[in-house]
């Protein structure tokens, strides 16, 4: 692949924004971050990184050289051979797609003279590139090339999704169009599967529904192993097994969560929909998605005999560990649930950053998972932290005034938390009951 450096425009400082931008600098091309929020540029600038993500830090600083931010579009785009759009799409009140974030970058690319092509990496309809190429056509922009690049980096790990990943899917409306963006990735560590703009635009939305399926269907597995005695975490080891089926996203749980499966799942569902075609599969696994997290706590409500007034701890907050990232977390469903219980909920996250909205501003945050249990009913795990390995479960179980942990990531060890004197519940298992008197 042909490594020539090229002058690139992001639109869109959020995760994808940021870390393709960080990324491209890495590969050696000259970058302008745009964002249109001031306090989010101006922290950049400050060589602060408004978002977490491991090495994100590391790489804006070792290409500071090629890599800068703006609130204007206009500096942004000085020179710019290439813009890649990655602001958010957010779903309206219909379902459908929110794109005029998208469209109001479109509305500035008249000033770039130098722009030979406009990519676009956010979440988008299937038909958006369609709709961006007439766009462009009437703005006298019929030279400019379009793609679409779409992303699958999970957050925590984004930049070496980026920078290795599975592959590279570009549907571009022309030739040197899919060259250029080809071109753009030298350096990156992974196959390029070049389609037409539709189909790329399909396999993110697809690809997200049948991952968001995989764990649903686990999910199912291990409400019916509850039933029948088996233990979901053997089943799943063996299952993946099968080079067919693979160990990946089997992991049973409180159901996903994040920014992008909750949102993509519930925007393929609509484009569906809108054709008038019913994706039934795509309807039961958010509809069983939106349940899981609810079986948890009438699981845990049926085992304490009620839960009003009953102090209960959640360990985790965020939609899965490594991330500060509350967007979508089971945890915020699961919390509202236990205080329309009227139970009495008290917080720890290592990573999450305070959250004043509701539901957690009606309850107590700690700073460590003991001082969350202490006089509690019950704990509940609902990120799979790795901090939790290091609790002195048999003190945090004494300190607690019933020693009942709710292991809602399969995350512990039963037997160990049994022997510390716990009832141990979990997603898929039978319950274990203690094996030692704790007091
Ligand atoms: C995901 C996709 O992985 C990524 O390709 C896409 O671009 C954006 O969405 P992300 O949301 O960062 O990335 O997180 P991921 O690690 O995929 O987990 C999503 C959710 O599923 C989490 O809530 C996680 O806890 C849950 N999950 C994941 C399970 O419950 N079980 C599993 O086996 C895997």
């Amino acid at each position: 692949m042909v490594n020539t450096p090229r002058t690139v425009a992001i639109f869109g400082a959020g995760y994808i924004g940021l870390v393709t931008g960080a990324c491209f600098a890495d590969l050696g091309h000259r970058v302008t971050v745009r964002d249109v929020q001031p306090e989010r540029i101006r922290l950049l600038n400050a060589g602060d990184v408004p978002i977490y993500e491991p090495g994100l830090g590391d790489l804006i600083a070792a290409n500071k050289d090629r890599l800068t931010f703006t609130l204007d579009a206009r500096e942004a785009l000085k020179g710019a051979e290439i813009a890649y759009i990655c602001v958010d799409t957010p779903p309206t009140a219909s379902g459908d797609a929110d794109l005029s974030r998208v469209w109001s970058v479109i509305e500035s690319l008249k000033d770039a003279p130098h722009l030979t092509a406009v990519v676009i990496k956010s979440t988008v309809p299937v038909g958006t590139g369609d709709r961006v190429r007439a766009a462009l056509d009437e703005a006298g922009l019929g030279h400019v090339g379009y793609a679409s690049n779409p992303e699958f980096t999970a957050e925590g790990k984004a930049v070496d999704d980026f920078l290795r990943p599975d592959r590279i899917v570009i549907g571009a409306s022309d030739a040197a169009t899919a060259q250029l963006v080809t071109e753009l990735h030298a350096g990156v560590e992974g196959p390029v599967q070049t389609l037409s703009v539709a189909s790329a635009e399909m396999v993110k939305l697809a690809a997200n529904a049948l991952l968001a399926t995989k764990i649903t269907f686990i999910n199912e597995i291990a409400t019916v192993c509850e039933a029948t005695g088996a233990d979901v975490e053997q089943v799943a080891r063996a299952i993946g097994m099968d080079h067919r089926l693979g160990p990946h996203f089997l992991k049973a749980g409180l159901g996903y969560g994040g920014s992008c499966f909750p949102k993509d799942s519930r925007a393929l569902r609509a484009m569906a929909s809108n054709s008038g075609y019913p994706f039934q599969l795509l309807n039961s696994v958010i509809e069983v998605n939106d349940l899981q997290p609810r079986r948890a706590i009438q699981r845990l409500k049926t085992e304490l005999g009620g839960l009003k007034g009953r102090r209960v701890a959640l360990l985790g907050m965020t939609f899965k560990a490594g991330t500060d990232d509350l967007r979508e977390a089971p945890s915020a469903v699961i919390a509202a649930r236990l205080l329309a219980e009227s139970a009495d909920v008290h917080c720890w996250d290592p990573m999450a950053r305070p959250a004043d909205a509701a539901p957690w501003n009606s309850t107590t945050r700690h700073p460590s998972p003991a001082e969350a249990m202490r006089d509690a009913d019950a704990a509940l795990v609902v990120t799979e932290w790795p901090d939790l390995n290091d609790v002195d479960w048999a003190a945090a179980g004494r300190a607690m005034r019933r020693p009942l942990l709710f292991d809602g990531r399969n995350a512990l060890d039963p037997d160990a938390l049994a022997a510390a004197g716990f009832t141990y519940m979990s997603v898929g298992r039978a319950t274990l009951r203690p094996r030692v008197t704790v007091r």
